[in-house]
């Protein structure tokens, strides 16, 4: 970790230079404004009460002890700042030895060694097609999921499937009306949403449905073979469908437990509740008053006896903390279900669930601008094939204009390009806000886009290719002590991705990682720019292993978040 190695030797200094403190306060490191004013800063103010001395003189004794430091070339103190330049050869031998050393683990900070972390993402509905909010909890988790796995901790990721509900007693009383087994093989999900919609109207004013609906599931809670047959042929048919969607997005679970899976714990979950003296009768419902912190009450169970979201997901996060004994269990969830998450810990913090306090809500905005043919709901492949189409035009575009160099698989790149496009749109900017859908934006090959870092990672094979040097081969470090500014620039950015890495898993905010590929690859593309690399003579193979590391650190990248780096485009 190139840059925490650097951080930490000035903090050491500090250490040395004032044995008396207990702590160093994180602080007081900090990057300059501007790259001329040095690579990292150390500032006294946080330090004054401790050392009871006024900081400027405090910023004094720092940059007096640190003259010298390995690793560094210049100590500037300005006031109550000290700002270091990172001497260019240290630099370069650090980053461009760990690129080389670490391979694929480049940029990973080790962080999570002998912690478990559960995640609970995508959970679309069965019987309904992939609504948007799935597709964001899909790429969101699934890229979180590969963060956590990363940076060492043991991950559990499982697709918490809406399987179970009431709603599924409406559609097997639809289904007993209208079943038409040829339409549902041919489109499963399609042909029961369709029924759904057509008999959750025709409840509104025909009585006689609601309670029909209200039957089936009781007997489906109940375990009664009609019903769980067509239930269970419904849910196989439904998930070979999303199984397609997962295949393209290179996602999977370890576990794909639905909501379904909880029912032989709903009764003790209950017991549990009532045995804390918590569960109430509210006309007929099982409630937990959450009134003492301004919440509504959880609803458990419905009058007629059947069990709610809140109850399964109550048994669910039990026998999570159980079978995984997890310290972090993630719910990737739309903001839309925050109360439900509320009252979800307030339910555990109340039965006195230590590990309540590590479930998180990764919570995330809408998506705008996406046409959806009813309601909320988008039929995922499609757009999966639309973004595939748009992109191979691009690609054919790029081919004709000679930017492509050789014979390349078209489908394959535009695949990889289009659904590049759609995950990276989706992770750029900080989840919690809403996101548009703009194809000609997702798709710019110059904007800040997935397209445009796959570019950028195809350029620096093109070059390894070129120069044929696909390893890297000796290099002589020393030359840094002439880099350029550029060069400097560059070796800091790559020395700056697991720091990028480490906020992205600390937040559990990917598109740290994300602004930080883009700044990385703009930063190169500016390098490319202004240095030969091929036949540069003595600069030929120090900046050739650049190369390597930048390709090391943006395949490492996009890979994280679910992106096919790809060797040509
Ligand atoms: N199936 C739910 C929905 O579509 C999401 C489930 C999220 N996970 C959970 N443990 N509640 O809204």
């Amino acid at each position: 970790m190139p840059m925490r190695r650097f951080q930490e030797a000035l903090l050491g200094q500090v250490r040395q230079t004032f044995p008396e403190l207990a702590e160093i306060p994180e602080q007081i490191l900090t990057v300059p404004p501007d790259p001329a004013m040095g690579d990292l800063c150390l500032q006294a103010f946080p330090l004054a009460k401790a050392l009871r001395r006024p900081p400027q003189q405090i910023a004094e004794e720092i940059a007096t002890g640190a003259a010298g430091l390995p690793g560094f070339s210049k100590v500037d103190q300005q006031g109550p700042y000290v700002n270091f330049f990172l001497d260019p050869v240290a630099l370069a031998k650090a980053v461009l030895g760990e690129a080389a050393e670490r391979g694929e683990a480049y940029g990973n900070p080790e962080l999570g060694a002998g912690q478990t972390v559960v995640v609970d993402y995508s959970s679309p509905n069965i019987a309904k097609p992939f609504g948007i909010g799935h597709l964001r909890s899909t790429v969101i988790g699934a890229a979180l999921y590969r963060l956590y796995r990363a940076t060492g901790y043991r991950v559990v990721g499982i697709n918490h499937l809406g399987d179970w509900g009431t709603q599924f007693g409406l559609l097997l009383a639809a289904c007993e009306d209208e079943g038409d087994e040829a339409a549902l093989e041919a489109d499963p999900v399609e042909y029961c949403y369709r029924l759904y919609v057509d008999y959750s109207k025709r409840r509104d004013h025909d009585v006689t449905i609601a309670d029909r609906a209200r039957q089936w599931f009781k007997r489906l809670e109940a375990g009664d073979q009609a019903a769980v047959v067509l239930w269970t042929r419904i849910r196989e048919l439904s998930l070979r469908e999303f199984d397609q969607v997962y295949g393209r997005l290179g996602v999977s679970f370890d576990y794909v437990r639905g909501e379904s899976y909880y029912n032989q714990r709903l009764e003790a979950t209950l017991e549990v509740v009532r045995e804390a003296g918590l569960l109430q009768e509210d006309a007929g419902a099982l409630i937990v008053d959450l009134s003492d912190l301004d919440m509504p009450p959880g609803l458990l169970a419905k009058s007629d006896g059947a069990s709610t979201y809140l109850l399964r997901d109550l048994a669910a996060a039990m026998s999570r903390a159980e079978d995984f004994s997890f310290d972090r269990c993630l719910y990737v969830i739309g903001s839309p279900q925050a109360l439900h998450m509320q009252q979800l810990r307030a339910v555990l913090a109340k039965l006195g669930c230590p590990w309540a306090e590590g479930m998180v809500h990764v919570n995330f905005g809408h998506i705008l601008g996406m046409k959806t043919r009813e309601g909320n709901l988008i039929f995922l492949n499609q757009v999966l094939d639309e973004a595939a189409q748009r992109s191979r035009a691009k690609v054919e575009e790029n081919q004709q204009r000679g930017w492509t160099e050789g014979d390349i698989d078209v489908l394959a790149i535009a695949e990889a390009v289009g659904l590049g496009a759609i995950i990276f749109n989706d992770l750029k900017q900080n989840r919690v806000h809403d996101i548009t859908f703009d194809w000609d934006r997702m798709l710019n090959f110059d904007g800040d886009s997935g397209p445009y870092l796959q570019y950028a990672y195809s350029r620096t094979g093109g070059i390894l290719r070129k120069g044929e040097c696909e390893v890297v081969a000796e290099y002589d470090a020393g030359a840094f002590a002439q880099a350029s500014e550029h060069d400097r620039a560059l070796l800091v950015a790559l020395a700056n991705m697991s720091l990028a890495v480490e906020r992205s898993v600390v937040d559990n905010a990917p598109h740290h990682l994300c602004q930080y590929l883009l700044e990385l690859a703009t930063m190169f593309s500016r390098w490319y720019t202004n240095h030969q690399v091929l036949g540069s003579g003595e600069w030929e193979a120090p900046r050739l292993a650049v190369v390597h590391a930048v390709r090391q650190a943006l395949g490492n990248g996009l890979r994280l978040l679910g992106i096919t780096p790809l060797e040509r485009m």
